[in-house]
């Protein structure tokens, strides 16, 4: 039998992380301890609260059964309640829709709304969701490039018309993953305005809304007002409740693109299990103490690792938000080369910029989700193996 996979499979540019998979599995198979720093893994537990809630729910017999398509009336009310109380967001009931996940949500999300031919506006380097997701469903992502210089924004007023005119939809995502940017209000804004005038869906995911520091809360895209017309925001539990295994997340926002989300998922899946919406719920109660000690536990991480690297030649800033560093290669490297180097050298893995669109070349990403010594190991294997930044 000839089996032949879908076209849309082959279009979808090279899984740069399956190799970066690979490099590590051949080290460890070598023996080395790696000090593995690829994947936004969060190190900090979910709440006690939610562990509780979870354990009770798998005691109850009805947790078990398929979840309604419509979701737990409970956590839709935590939610509303969660976006007024830390984003000042009103949020109606039917305006929330419970994901498995914000990567499922993305994912589906790009498929209800494009076709193949459509185009999409997304700046690069981004969560790559947002240029493989829409590459699945035959559309073009058109790439809006961003450079540090800018505070990696997109300059939307250099966008030619026609091109913005005949895109569906800009995608955006402020804290970024991976270069840590943070967006100010007056960008939410012109973002807002541009949508309007040229008839764009703005998405805003919100992974990282949470993980910040030195009181320099992140913006909700829906805060700027007149924003529910055009936007859907994608918020997780993985990044805020250290619940990236459990899979839970949700969808806030304009109703119309709320109900084609939940129309294509009552095609493809029931939701989350309903014992993790329950510890969800639980996990979305919690207090300011969780969310205030998880940002101090990434701050002393940022702090070991920044103050760290600027000692080996870079001259990195302290990032406001995200749990990465975006870091340029030294001279004579490539992202891959270098990655390849310092996982021989120094037995650190970090991922390669490339994997967040070509537009990473030249940077790694370090995801400081180790304790605070094997991030501090981290950097003194660097040194001894002689590792430098040399412009
Ligand atoms: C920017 C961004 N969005 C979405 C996700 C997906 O998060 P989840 O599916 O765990 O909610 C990630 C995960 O790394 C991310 O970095």
């Amino acid at each position: 039998m000839k089996i032949e996979e879908a076209q849309r499979l082959s279009k979808l540019p090279i899984y740069v992380f399956a190799l970066l998979d690979k490099l590590k599995a051949d080290e460890r198979a070598k023996g080395k301890d790696l000090i593995d720093l690829t994947i936004g893994s969060p190190s900090h537990l979910p709440p006690k609260e939610a562990i509780a809630a979870l354990i009770k729910a798998l005691e109850d017999p009805k947790s078990h059964k398929y979840s309604s398509f419509e979701g737990d009336p409970a956590f839709i009310d935590a939610v509303c309640q969660w976006c007024k109380q830390q984003y000042s967001i009103n949020i109606h009931k039917d305006e929330v829709v419970t994901l498995v996940g914000s990567k499922e949500g993305l994912a589906h999300f790009y498929l209800a709304f494009l076709n193949p031919g459509d185009t999409l506006l997304v700046p690069l380097p981004m969560y790559p969701s947002h240029f493989r997701g829409p590459v699945l469903t035959g559309a073009e992502p058109i790439v809006l490039p961003t450079v540090e210089k800018n505070g990696f924004l997109p300059e939307l007023d250099i966008i030619d018309k026609s091109i913005a005119d005949k895109a569906k939809i800009l995608s955006l995502s402020y804290p970024t993953n991976p270069t840590a940017a943070t967006a100010p209000r007056e960008f939410f804004e012109k973002a807002v305005r541009f949508a309007k005038k040229h008839n764009l869906i703005l998405i805003h995911d919100f992974a990282y809304a949470e993980l910040y520091f030195e009181g320099q809360k992140p913006i909700s895209c829906l805060s700027v007002p007149g924003a529910k017309d055009v936007c859907i925001e994608f918020h997780s539990l993985s990044k805020t409740f250290g619940m990236a295994g459990w899979r839970l997340g949700f969808a806030v926002g304009n109703k119309q693109l709320i109900n084609a989300l939940k129309n294509i998922k009552t095609n493809l899946d029931y939701g989350p299990f309903a014992a993790t919406v329950k510890a969800g719920t639980a996990a979305l109660k919690v207090g300011d103490n969780y969310l205030d000690e998880m940002r101090q536990s990434y701050q002393r991480k940022r702090d070991i690792a920044v103050n760290g690297l600027n000692s080996l030649g870079w001259q990195l800033k302290k990032p406001l938000a995200t749990f990465y560093l975006w870091v340029p290669v030294p001279s004579g490297f490539n992202a891959m080369s270098f990655v390849e180097h310092l996982m021989h050298k120094a037995d650190v893995a970090v991922s390669p910029g490339i994997g967040f669109g070509d537009l990473g070349e030249g940077y790694v990403r370090f995801a400081l989700v180790e304790t605070d010594e094997k991030i501090a190991e981290a950097i003194s294997r660097m040194k001894k193996a002689g590792i430098k930044y040399n412009g």
